[in-house]
């Protein structure tokens, strides 16, 4: 890579505060290894992103502009800022480009090609590089112009170490891990896990079921759930879902107890009751002491674990105990050798939230990729590597 142009698509995705600071730089700070790396080995950078979803349009709130300037900051180094991801300005700045040297070009979203994984627009952001580094694991369920369709353009096309990394924990290490086993799976929706579910039915030794999803699950096996959050569409999946897990010889658990409460506010009046005793009236806030207890101890059992979702509305501190009780016990898992991995989003929020983030094995830094992945899915972003 020395003396190389080296494209690198990374997910600087990163949330703003309305003024245009930096919130959270977590993708960011994941991704410097790689920058480090081809650093020292003496590339030039040319860096792509997106930010949020301008819908093909220049929005200037959405400018990676305040990305640039953090982002020279931590490396100590000035990075610059193209005014856009392709065209002849630019074109001039990349073949500028020195070895050491840095340019983060704007938002690939702000043209529609980059969503449509257009070939034209694809090969005129290959044009500005000789090799292609796919570091946006974030973005890699998405068959994207500067995700999917440039590795087509370029003779070496390959995986950044966050890419490696993240492709490591959530795709091989479920496929071939140290047993026991086991998953822990919660959030609002069935809807949105039945492919994780189906996909790790297939491979878990248990799946724990937590998060408003957990009542739809409980209606499926007859119990009242007051008013608590509830797919009725899914009753019938739920049931099929716990069916399939009996039938392949997997300890598919529902919570024993829930934190209920008279509405869904911080400072309603709550009560704890059997998962089975849900009052009419009343909704589940979060999963019970005794819920807590024994998944605490199917985790304490097992040599692998991977957590998606959390087990309440752990952003109102009376429902934020059964989440809080997992990441402790996943913490615990890990300082006893154990590997713990985590889905991104919000577990990885609430497990921050906590102070516990340090002790797991990986936190992935994707949302939809990372629940892709577990669901067994292809990547795009992936797959045209290994092409
Ligand atoms: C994310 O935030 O999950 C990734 O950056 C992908 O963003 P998108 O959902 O807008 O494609």
């Amino acid at each position: 890579m020395a003396g190389r142009k080296v494209l690198v698509r990374v997910d600087f995705n990163l949330p703003l505060t309305q003024e245009g600071k930096v919130l959270d730089d977590t993708r960011l700070q994941a991704s410097l290894g790689t920058l480090k790396f081809l650093l020292e080995g003496g590339a030039a950078l040319i860096l792509m992103s997106h930010l949020g979803r301008p819908k093909g349009r220049r929005v200037a709130q959405m400018s990676l502009r305040p990305v640039a300037v953090h982002l020279g900051r931590i490396l100590g180094r000035p990075v610059q800022l193209a005014e856009d991801c392709v065209g002849p300005e630019v074109e001039r700045r990349a073949r500028a480009l020195e070895p050491g040297q840095i340019l983060l070009l704007e938002n690939v979203r702000f043209h529609p090609e980059e969503e449509a994984n257009d070939a034209r627009f694809a090969g005129r952001l290959a044009a500005l590089g000789e090799i292609y580094v796919n570091d946006a694991f974030g973005a890699a369920h998405r068959a994207h112009a500067s995700t999917e369709g440039i590795a087509h353009h370029l003779p070496v096309a390959v995986s950044g170490l966050l890419m490696e990394k993240e492709i490591h924990y959530l795709d091989e290490v479920v496929k071939s891990p140290r047993r026991p086993l086991v998953a822990i799976l919660g959030g609002a929706k069935v809807s949105s896990k039945i492919k994780i579910i189906e996909n790790l039915l297939g491979l878990v030794d248990g799946l724990l079921i937590g998060g408003a999803m957990s009542y739809t699950f409980m209606k499926a096996t007859g119990s009242e759930v007051g008013v608590s959050l509830l797919e009725e569409d899914q009753i019938g999946t739920a049931g099929q879902l716990l069916t399939e897990a009996a039938a392949k010889g997997v300890e598919m658990l529902l919570p024993l107890d829930c934190v209920v409460a008279s509405s869904f506010s911080a400072t309603a009046s709550t009560r704890v009751v059997e998962r089975t005793a849900i009052p009419p009236g009343w909704q589940g806030m979060d999963i019970g002491p005794r819920s807590c207890q024994l998944y605490a101890d199917r985790i304490r059992a097992a040599r692998t674990v991977v957590w998606n979702g959390p087990m309440g509305v752990f952003e109102m501190p009376p429902f934020a105990a059964g989440t809080r009780a997992i990441a402790k016990a996943l913490a615990a898992a890990a300082d006893q050798g154990s590997t713990a991995i985590l889905g991104g989003g919000d577990t990885a929020a609430a497990v921050s939230q906590v102070g516990l983030g340090h002790k797991m094995t990986h936190i992935s830094t994707g949302g939809g990729a990372a629940l892709e992945c577990m669901g067994g899915g292809v990547l795009p972003g992936v797959a045209a590597l290994a092409e």
